[in-house]
């Protein structure tokens, strides 16, 4: 806000304050003190209205508000540009500031157990029962909305808890994908190698994870393998096994990130799909992802249940 706002506001907001005390005070001086049975003349559809004083409790009710809020204005932020009294927030009370200043105070307390967690190696920070309390207690935080809050991921958002990697499992591997993020880079093909070039290799992958491609599409299997050759192998593999430095997912495996049914391989293959791990290095920091990436490496370590059907599958 400009100066001349500032006070504009400031001096509005302070002379409708001294103008309502000032009639509060100002009309109770004029009243009679004690009761009385005569009536101020007027009538409402036959109802008439004593000429008594307010309550004395009411009266002090607007007197109560009137010191809340010259109280608040001496404080918080209310008046132009004036910062507010209140300690601690000599750069402005904000709710931004509030929570920064609340962050500060529980990093100052949990910090040092943070750091001496982030001393040790993750997999051994991997079987701390109270640490991976906190990890738990950080992925459903920062993780879940992508991920759930089981971890198992949804369309789109890889499950962590299987051991089939985008990028790797070891620890240090998922740390980087955390401190790091990560971006899948899986180009369109439909431009290139048109829409049945983008049919017959749709066909070819699939089959690759033993999926019975659709009797009313004509696929052409040989094809298909052609171009996986000339198009796909430098980054899935020859084999279709996947590149983990590239993030380029194993085709031979029943986990789809994107969906296995005929039209959704050929979207991914046509259109191109891009997922998207946002980097946590400046948000949460070295010792809270280091806390992260132990929960995540011993969630796949669980010698869980057979697998659940994969949210993925049913897209
Ligand atoms: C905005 C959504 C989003 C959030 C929030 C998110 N992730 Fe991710 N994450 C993704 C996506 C999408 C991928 C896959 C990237 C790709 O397709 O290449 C991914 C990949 C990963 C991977 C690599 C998996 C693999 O198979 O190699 C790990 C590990 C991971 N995330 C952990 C986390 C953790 C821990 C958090 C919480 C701090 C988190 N993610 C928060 C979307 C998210
Ligand atoms: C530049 C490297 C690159 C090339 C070339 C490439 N891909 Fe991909 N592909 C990727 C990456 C990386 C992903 C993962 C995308 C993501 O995580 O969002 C992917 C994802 C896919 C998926 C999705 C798998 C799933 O689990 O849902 C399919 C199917 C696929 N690619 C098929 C192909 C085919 C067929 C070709 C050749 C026509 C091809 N790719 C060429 C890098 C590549």
């Amino acid at each position: 806000m400009s100066t001349f706002w500032g006070v504009y506001v400031a001096l509005l907001t302070l002379g409708t304050l001294l103008a309502v005390t000032w009639l509060i005070f100002a009309t109770r001086k004029g009243q009679r003190s004690d009761n009385t049975d005569q009536t101020v003349g007027h009538s409402f559809d036959g109802i008439e209205e004593y000429d008594n004083p307010l309550p004395r409790w009411w009266f002090l009710l607007f007197v109560a508000t009137l010191v809340f809020a010259f109280g608040y204005l001496l404080l918080y932020p209310g008046l132009g540009n004036f910062k507010g009294l209140l300690p601690g927030y000599q750069a402005g009370w904000t709710q931004v500031a509030q929570w920064e200043r609340e962050m500060a105070l529980a990093d100052a307390r949990y910090g040092p157990l943070f750091a001496s967690y982030a001393a040790m190696p993750i997999a051994d920070v991997a079987k701390d029962e109270q640490a991976l309390k906190i990890g738990g207690r950080l992925f459903a935080n920062h993780c879940s909305v992508c991920h759930g809050s089981d971890a198992k991921g949804a369309f789109g958002f890889p499950n962590l808890t299987d051991d089939d990697w985008l990028y790797g499992g070891d620890p240090d591997t998922i740390k980087t994908s955390i401190m790091q993020g990560r971006q899948g880079v899986m180009p369109g093909w439909q431009q290139v190698i048109g829409d049945d070039g983008v049919r017959d290799v749709t066909g070819y992958v699939r089959s690759l994870s033993g999926l019975q491609n659709p009797a009313e599409v004509a696929v052409d299997l040989d094809r298909g393998k052609q171009l996986y050759a000339t198009s796909c192998a430098m980054c899935h593999g020859p084999a279709g096994k996947g590149m983990q430095v590239l993030g380029a997912p194993d085709l031979t495996d029943k986990v789809w990130l994107y969906g296995s049914s005929f039209t959704q391989v050929q979207q991914t293959i046509g259109h191109g799909r891009n997922g998207q791990m946002p980097a946590q290095k400046d948000f949460l920091g070295n010792d809270k992802v280091h806390l992260l990436a132990a929960y995540v490496f011993q969630l796949s370590q669980r010698k869980h249940e057979p697998a659940a059907p994969r949210s993925q599958e049913k897209q």
